[in-house]
């Protein structure tokens, strides 16, 4: 029943129209209006894969806007009162990632919305421009919600990224994620142990190793892991370098030219691709190198492929810019910072803990632990060492966007050295990070988003300018 590679078409997820624009004293804003629910995918040919999805569709629909635009997004909660296969309450909390939004519209995982029930989010969007993407974040059931399929991209526009960086059709999202896939066509989720959860089949845009057609000009394509667990280390087939201009949090200052990265979950990595050198008739394929402590299959180390086509295409942006524009976190310097916190992640008793604790336990506290708690706008420096051996965790860290200043004392990867929200700390790694906290006062989630690791149970929170006294 395995589909095979490069048999699928490539297609982009829809997007979604707001019900209504407008402006008032605040500035312009858009609605929207977006349905958790049960849909059918057709994956594999011939057999039928429920989902529970954002308007019943994987990935869901798209909401693309320029910054300054607020959005206001009412989530409506149609799924089963349980989850028809794991039997949880269907519970869900959705978090726009990438978002300095306000506590209470950050998906905080407790604040759970139940079946029947909906919650309007409202996002601020003055940040500037980059790939952002929406996914569940209920409490302990995180990883089963996105395997079931809700996870949708959300992409802001501005003019500097505008100007520099090809759009519309050569504008392309790529969410990369793995799927197993039961004898009846339903995501496999009997494999899931508290490590996480490996698929055999690994998806773009929702279509098995899909093949895309392509002109010969710059393309650029925004790639997303939204893997439950998986990492990968793209590369082209040819060998050839691709140019990193963006990462989680916008534009980098430099552009960087690279011939592999590691890409772990919740990553976002903007590139470029240059079809001008290939002929027609070429086909390039996007390769999976593979990282150590994943489970690979027979197909796993292929993804999707570009056949170059000889039609025409407009040249606007047709270019490889090398100086970008910096964003903010780009800028602070090691000097500016006012303290440093050290977190260390560990294996216990078959959690993952951060600092000793669990989610769970600071839930116990009645959610008064923090790992820092500093004034808006102060900045910090952040140390994080991965001491649980053999494992790997993409450490997310809600509101704010840091720069990665070391990894072992040795600089950042060329590919991470932009603005970042995830930070892959790999088998013994130890990264230190600079970031400000800004935009918003309350308190935020940081988790592993390894989603098992997440939900069993590595995540704990931060406060902002919420200090006693
Ligand atoms: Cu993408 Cu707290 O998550
Ligand atoms: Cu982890």
């Amino acid at each position: 029943k395995m589909p095979k590679p490069y048999t699928a078409a490539f297609v982009r997820p829809p997007v979604l129209k707001p019900y209504q624009t407008g402006k008032d004293q605040l500035g312009r804003f858009a609605r929207y209006t977006i349905s958790q629910r049960p849909g059918v995918a057709n994956l594999v040919p011939n057999l039928r894969t429920p989902i529970y999805a954002y308007n019943g569709i994987f990935p869901g629909p798209v909401i693309e806007l320029d910054q300054g635009v607020r959005a206001y997004v009412r989530m409506r909660n149609k799924l089963p009162a349980n989850h028809p296969r794991l039997s949880h309450p269907f519970h869900t909390s959705t978090h726009l990632h990438g978002s300095a939004s306000m506590p209470q519209y950050d998906g905080y995982a407790n604040d759970i919305t139940m079946p029947g029930y909906y919650k309007e989010y409202r996002y601020p969007n003055f940040q500037p421009a980059r790939t952002l993407w929406y996914h569940d974040h209920g409490v302990h059931h995180t990883a089963e919600n996105v395997y079931s399929g809700l996870a949708a991209f959300y992409l802001m526009h501005d003019p500097a990224e505008r100007a520099l960086l090809p759009q519309g059709e050569f504008d392309v999202p790529l969410m990369v994620n793995d799927i197993m896939l039961a004898a009846d066509g339903a995501p496999n989720y009997n494999d899931r142990t508290h490590s996480g959860l490996w698929g055999d089949i690994i998806l773009v845009n929702g279509q098995p190793w899909p093949v895309m057609k392509v002109k010969r000009r710059v393309y650029r394509f925004r790639v997303l892991n939204a893997s439950i667990s998986r990492s990968y280390r793209f590369q082209l087939s040819t060998g050839d370098p691709v140019t990193m201009v963006a990462t989680d949090g916008g534009l980098m200052p430099v552009a960087q030219q690279v011939g592999s990265w590691r890409h772990g979950s919740a990553e976002r990595y903007e590139i470029l691709i240059d079809f001008r050198k290939y002929k027609a008739g070429q086909r390039i394929e996007l390769r999976n190198l593979s990282n150590k402590n994943n489970v690979d299959f027979a197909n796993t180390g292929k993804v999707m492929a570009f056949d170059v086509v000889d039609d025409a295409f407009t040249t606007v942006n047709n270019k490889i810019p090398t100086t970008l524009v910096g964003s903010p976190v780009m800028k602070l310097t090691e000097a500016q910072s006012l303290r440093s916190r050290r977190l260390e992640v560990e294996r216990k008793h078959d959690m993952w803990t951060i600092n000793g604790k669990t989610w769970h336990d600071v839930g116990e506290s009645g959610f008064r632990d923090v790992v820092s708690n500093p004034d808006l706008n102060d900045v910090e420096l952040w140390e994080i060492e991965n001491k649980s051996g053999g494992w790997f965790h993409p450490v997310h860290i809600h509101l704010i966007d840091f720069q990665i200043l070391s990894r072992n004392g040795a600089p950042a990867f060329p590919w991470e050295r932009g603005p970042k929200d995830v930070v892959y700390v790999g088998e013994g790694e130890t990264v230190r990070l600079l970031m400000r906290f800004e935009h918003q006062k309350g308190k935020y989630m940081i988790h592993c988003h390894n989603l098992p690791h997440e939900d069993h149970d590595m995540m704990q929170q931060f406060s902002v300018g919420l200090k006693a006294g």
